[in-house]
């Protein structure tokens, strides 16, 4: 709760899927079959896994996405209301699937990710643009690239013109993103490989992460937010840098990690914390999610992340 006492209005704008996540030893060669480990099947989708790490934290939220008329559309919209999520901007696509996304899991709890963005190819600006009475009341609006780009870009022009902060997760990693977009933002949260694609820099160390964020900076946003997994986060708000480490935990799976990060950030800031108090936090929440398998199964609640701090 913020000073009011009122839980924070976050909107996410991005894409929901299935997930199919098989763990396995190692990942195989082209044309090779392996026999894997365990396997779970569940809703996923990087704004879907935004949407449920701010409501598990206590947030009113709202999600702006796009189904199949399947059962893991049903699936996912039945999750969302659970977590009371407002799904009233959740559109069904009669002629396209729900988004899949096929994981592999491997025993260092990398993964290589493969999605289908099915139905997520189809929302487009008109549909965000009907939700705008939800994004012009919003603390923070949450966009990532897993659905066109205009229609991203459409709900970042409605959320500035209602003086909406913007946080932007660029994933999955951006072949091109303008200056135009980047420097509407609040924050952007890059994983190593996207900000290295946002830079042009080899991220090695603190050094590299500190120049890729300032190349990243000076394209126009002012809060540059590096998560690093094992290495940590880095961060340049402003004039201020900080490197982060990150938690001592057994690492199962980092699918979803970064999700869980975005979420939990744009929860504390919504709450008027710093950005490096909202940066700790978020650390928190992305260690706990790592220790278990799977996206939204292992997403934690606020007491389980306050218990940590
Ligand atoms: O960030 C993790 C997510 O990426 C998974 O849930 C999968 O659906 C893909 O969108």
């Amino acid at each position: 709760m913020n000073a009011k006492n009122i839980p924070p209005k976050i909107v996410v704008v991005g894409s929901c899927n299935t997930d199919l996540i098989i763990r396995t030893d190692r990942f195989p060669a082209p044309g090779e079959t392996i026999l894997g480990g365990t396997s779970i099947m569940e809703p996923g989708g990087k704004g879907a896994n935004q949407a449920i790490t701010a409501a598990r934290l206590g947030g009113s939220v709202t999600l702006v996405s796009k189904i199949g008329y399947d059962l893991f559309g049903l699936q996912a919209m039945e999750l969302y209301r659970n977590e009371n999520i407002c799904t009233k901007h959740v559109i069904t696509d009669v002629s396209n699937p729900t988004g899949l996304a096929m994981i592999s899991v491997n025993s260092l709890g990398e993964n290589y990710i493969i999605v289908a963005p099915g139905a997520n190819s189809t929302l487009s600006p008109a549909d965000v643009a009907a939700a705008e009475d939800s994004i012009k009341e919003a603390d923070i609006l949450i966009v990532q690239l897993e659905i066109p780009l205009d229609t991203v870009e459409e709900a970042i022009r409605i959320a500035i013109k209602h003086n909406v902060r913007v946080v932007m997760k660029p994933a999955p990693a951006p072949l091109s993103l303008s200056d135009a977009i980047i420097s509407r933002l609040f924050a952007i949260l890059p994983n190593r490989v996207e900000a290295e694609q946002l830079s042009g820099i080899e991220i090695t160390d603190n050094r590299s992460a500190k120049a890729a964020a300032e190349v990243i900076s000076r394209r126009g946003v002012e809060n540059v937010i590096i998560t690093l997994g094992g290495g940590g986060v880095y961060v340049k708000s402003g004039d201020n840098y900080a490197s982060i480490p990150a938690r001592e935990v057994d690492v199962v799976d980092t699918t979803g990690a970064g999700d869980v990060f975005c979420g939990a950030f744009c929860m504390q800031i919504s709450l008027g914390y710093t950005i490096m108090e909202a940066v700790v936090y978020a650390n928190a929440a992305a260690s706990l999610s790592v220790s278990r398998l799977g996206a939204q199964q292992s997403i934690p609640r606020r007491l389980e992340v306050d218990m940590t701090m």
